[in-house]
């Protein structure tokens, strides 16, 4: 079938807005209809050719949520109809890691969703018979898309899909690195660094799970009144004295959990330093740039701090997802106020331009409009 799809053409220009070609979906894969897409960093990073590991030509896109339009061969779990968000992170439930409840890594397509490919090495998506990659296994900045079953999750119809979407990325990364990563116990002092989507995320997580005390620190006020409204209770600017002020709050000994949500490794340091001595945990969410390490005096570690990762935030996406959306649902998460411009496919370019100028924390391309 025709569909238009933005389609990265070359590293460090704007995505061009095409018609290209969708081949049928083949066993265990599923044609989907997307509703909307949020526009995230992981997309411009790429289109901006800072990624090493990106390819083109490429649709971008990966925090979709649509509807289920045609299953192949042997796929169970889903039918026509379903409402499904995509996940860059599959659980295929088979794999020694998806046996595992200490990770949400799942094994089962990684090489060739790293280049690019489908499954089974191949691609669904071409123009005039020459193949185009789809990108993250997802490629949602179109108006349809082939993915494995394994990498869709099935939520609630219920769920307006213009706010499921970013449960597909930063939001479900965010909060699942107090859930699962960091399991916050209630009571507990949190400190989060950044409130973009993954920071808010992470405020929100570290509230469902009853920490008393939320501190965010970020250096733009207008994310800092976010954060208070999902939940911190104290915020700080950051910059060279953030661990000093944190210190200064918890009664000089830091804080139970820590996370680090800006992708800055000065602030991953930072959060590993304002951790408490004797358990303190930090997590670190954000990516880093390539080459760039961690710097941490061992003395902090000795002294009972320990640190770990998160990626997607542990999250399983089929299994868990679902289960955000549907607090979502019961009124416990907040998603409205972290989408600020509702686009259409043909203004995704906005949306990179939007990030750029941290104006609001998603924008949302929806194909209605
Ligand atoms: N682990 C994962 O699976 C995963 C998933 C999605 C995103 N990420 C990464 O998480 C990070 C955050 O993503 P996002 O979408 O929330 O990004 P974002 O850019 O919207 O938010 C980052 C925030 O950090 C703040 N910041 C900058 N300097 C700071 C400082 N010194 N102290 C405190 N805050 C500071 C910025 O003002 C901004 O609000 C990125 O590195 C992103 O690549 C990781
Ligand atoms: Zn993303
Ligand atoms: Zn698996």
């Amino acid at each position: 079938m025709k569909i238009r799809a933005a389609v990265l053409e070359k590293f460090g220009e704007p995505l061009e807005v095409q018609e290209v070609d969708l081949a049928e979906p083949k066993a265990g894969e599923v044609l989907v209809r997307l509703v909307a897409c949020g526009v995230c960093h992981t997309d411009l990073f790429t289109a901006s050719g800072a990624d090493p590991s990106g390819y083109s030509p490429a649709v971008l896109g990966h925090e979709g949520a649509g509807v289920v339009e045609k299953v192949g061969e042997g796929v169970g779990s889903l039918a026509p109809g379903d409402h499904v968000v995509t996940l860059f992170s599959p659980q295929c439930r088979e794999c020694t890691h998806c046996l595992d409840p200490r990770t949400n890594l799942c094994l089962a397509i990684r090489e060739q969703q790293n280049q690019g490919y489908l499954p089974d090495g191949t691609t669904r998506l071409s123009r005039d018979g020459e193949p185009i990659r789809h990108f993250m296994g997802t490629s949602t900045f179109a108006e349809y898309t082939v993915m494995p079953e394994i990498a869709l999750a099935k939520i609630a119809p219920e769920a307006a899909l213009d706010r499921a979407c970013v449960f597909a990325c930063g939001l479900s990364t965010g909060i699942g690195a107090a859930l699962n990563t960091a399991k916050v116990e209630p009571g507990s002092t949190c400190v989060v660094f950044g409130a973009g989507l993954v920071g808010l995320g992470a405020v929100i997580g570290c509230r469902l799970n009853g920490a008393e005390r939320i501190v965010c620190v970020d250096p733009a006020e207008t994310r800092l009144e976010l954060a208070r409204g999902q939940g911190a209770t104290d915020t700080l600017s950051g910059g060279p004295e953030a661990v000093e002020q944190i210190l200064e709050l918890t009664g000089a000994f830091g804080a139970d959990y820590t996370f680090e949500a800006t992708g800055r490794v000065d602030v991953m340091r930072q959060a590993v330093e304002s951790a408490r001595m004797g358990w303190g945990l930090a997590t670190v969410c954000g990516v880093a740039g390539k080459g760039e390490t961690l710097d941490v005096v061992p003395r902090f570690l000795i002294t009972g701090r320990r640190v770990a990762g998160s990626s997607f935030g542990g999250v399983k996406g089929r299994d868990q997802v679902p289960q955000f959306v549907d607090r979502y649902l019961a009124g416990d998460i907040d998603v409205d106020p972290l989408i600020s411009h509702t686009l259409s496919l043909d203004e995704v370019n906005r949306g990179f331009d939007l990030m750029h100028a941290q104006d609001g924390i998603r924008s949302v391309i929806s194909f209605d409009a």
